[in-house]
């Protein structure tokens, strides 16, 4: 079985550097349009489908990207990895702006957005007690460490609504009482539903702001957010540039199941 790594590119992030044989495609599924078009190619002679999660231009706001989609048109052109990139806001002083978090859990706080593939003719209940692939998450951490990035192994990720930032109160309690490192708006259900279509799914969250809590920096910016993003943007690309070499061509079973995640998952019956 042939390696097919798949980025969904946050904020900042609209494409992939020196890509062979680049060609944007559409792909049409049962669940909507995707965001965009899909830009596929080779890069050291790994297979690459890379697709601009609020489209080009940014026109879909958190609530309304089509995550079924997304993850339906990737597990279409036959990704088997898939390496999530987005912007977050830090919980934790020691994890500034510029840096970035291989997340490893989630505490999902979205509620105006479809979460699974499955509930209408057949019912499924998948594991995500380990959300992410550990394969998978230790390639993005390698990959980042060689390119020179601040780089943090594991961190909880609080998927919240949008589009609006938190309160001051909101950011103090997932800080403190709930125990989040980071916070985002777009990692949930994209993880869970990549767990249901049985793909390897890793985080890559890149820092731009301390959200609301801290008492030095005050509310967050969207221009301050997009000052840093440039400068994570580029580090961004270096990062996926090293992961065909880490990962390479020929691909194994994950080790942790994920492309097995429905074996046990169905409880309808076949005939039903
Ligand atoms: N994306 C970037 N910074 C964020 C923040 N503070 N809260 C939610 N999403 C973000």
């Amino acid at each position: 079985m042939n390696t097919v790594i798949g980025v969904i590119g946050g904020s900042g992030i609209y494409d992939i550097d020196g890509l062979e044989g680049a060609e944007w495609t559409s792909v049409s599924s049962p669940w909507g349009a995707p965001s965009d078009q899909i830009l596929t190619g080779t890069l050291e002679g790994v297979k690459m489908a890379f697709l601009p999660r609020h489209g080009r231009g940014h026109v879909h706001a958190p609530s309304t990207v089509p995550y079924r989609a997304n993850i339906d048109a990737l597990k279409r052109l036959g990704v088997t990895d898939v390496i999530s990139v987005s912007a977050c806001g830090s919980f934790r002083e020691d994890m500034a702006p510029g840096d970035f978090v291989i997340v490893d859990q989630f505490v999902d706080r979205t509620f105006a957005r479809e979460k699974s593939f499955f509930g209408t003719g057949c019912v499924a209940h998948v594991s995500v007690a380990h959300p992410t692939c550990p394969r998978l998450s230790e390639a993005c951490f390698t990959a980042a460490s060689a390119a020179g990035i601040t780089v943090h192994n594991g961190g909880t990720y609080l998927a919240m609504e949008g589009p609006q930032f938190s309160s001051m109160a909101e950011s103090k309690m997932y800080r403190d009482s709930w125990g989040c490192d980071v916070i985002g708006m777009t990692n949930m259900p994209e993880a869970k539903l990549a767990r249901e279509a049985e793909l390897c799914y890793a985080s890559i969250a890149m820092i731009t702001d301390y959200d609301s809590w801290h008492p030095d920096h005050g509310a967050v910016d969207i221009n301050a957010i997009i000052a840093t993003l440039h400068g994570n943007a580029d580090k961004g690309r270096a990062l996926v540039a090293r992961l065909p070499a880490l990962l390479g061509a020929d691909r194994v079973p994950c080790p942790h199941g994920c492309d097995r995640a429905l074996d046990y998952a169905i409880l309808t019956a076949p005939d039903a």
